[in-house]
């Protein structure tokens, strides 16, 4: 029976290579707990920035196409203030879209969906109903918000 050689350099490189084997696993465990922290913040921030991209697109087409009865900045004018309180913690954001999708018949304030003859789409529509969302935290209280100039009369 010829003897097997026992060759020690042999036998230091295989065991090199499990020890790297074993370190490499150890640092892929580590990590993946690590990822699993970070990952959500991840996607928050991300939702973070395209929030914040929709209200400034939404704060050009209001600036366009609404400022002029609503003011700048939502103080109202010839329409209601959009930025009060009382506006605001009323009307969820389907409300809102839906509002200014149809207008209110009869008055000022037109279509402005495409699907009734007006000029924006939909994600245009979304657009502005964020930038106003984005408007209540601190808006102001106004209980005369639906006729800032008083065109109502009675005080
Ligand atoms: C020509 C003037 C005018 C323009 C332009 C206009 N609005 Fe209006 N808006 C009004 C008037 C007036 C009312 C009040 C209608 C009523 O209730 O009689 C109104 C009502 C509204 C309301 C409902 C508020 C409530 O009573 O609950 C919303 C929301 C609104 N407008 C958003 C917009 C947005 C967004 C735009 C731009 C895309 C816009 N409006 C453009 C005049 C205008």
């Amino acid at each position: 029976m010829p003897e097997r050689t026992y060759d020690p350099a042999l036998e230091k490189a295989t065991n090199r290579w499990m020890w790297w084997g074993l370190a490499i696993m150890v640092v892929m465990v580590a990590i993946f707990p690590l990822y699993r922290v970070y990952e959500p913040s991840a996607r928050a921030e991300a939702r973070d920035l395209q929030l914040a991209s929709l209200v400034e697109q939404g704060g050009a087409i209001y600036s366009l196409n609404c400022a002029s009865c609503h003011g700048q900045n939502g103080e109202g004018g010839l329409g209601p203030a959009l930025n009060s309180q009382q506006f605001l913690t009323s009307a969820v954001d389907q409300q809102v879209s839906a509002l200014i999708a149809v207008g209110v018949p009869g008055s000022q304030m037109g279509a402005y969906s495409l699907d009734f003859g007006g000029p924006l789409t939909s994600e245009q529509i979304e657009a502005i109903t964020a930038y106003l969302r984005a408007w209540e935290e601190g808006a102001p209280d106004m209980p005369d918000w639906r006729d800032p100039l008083g065109l109502a009369g009675g005080g």
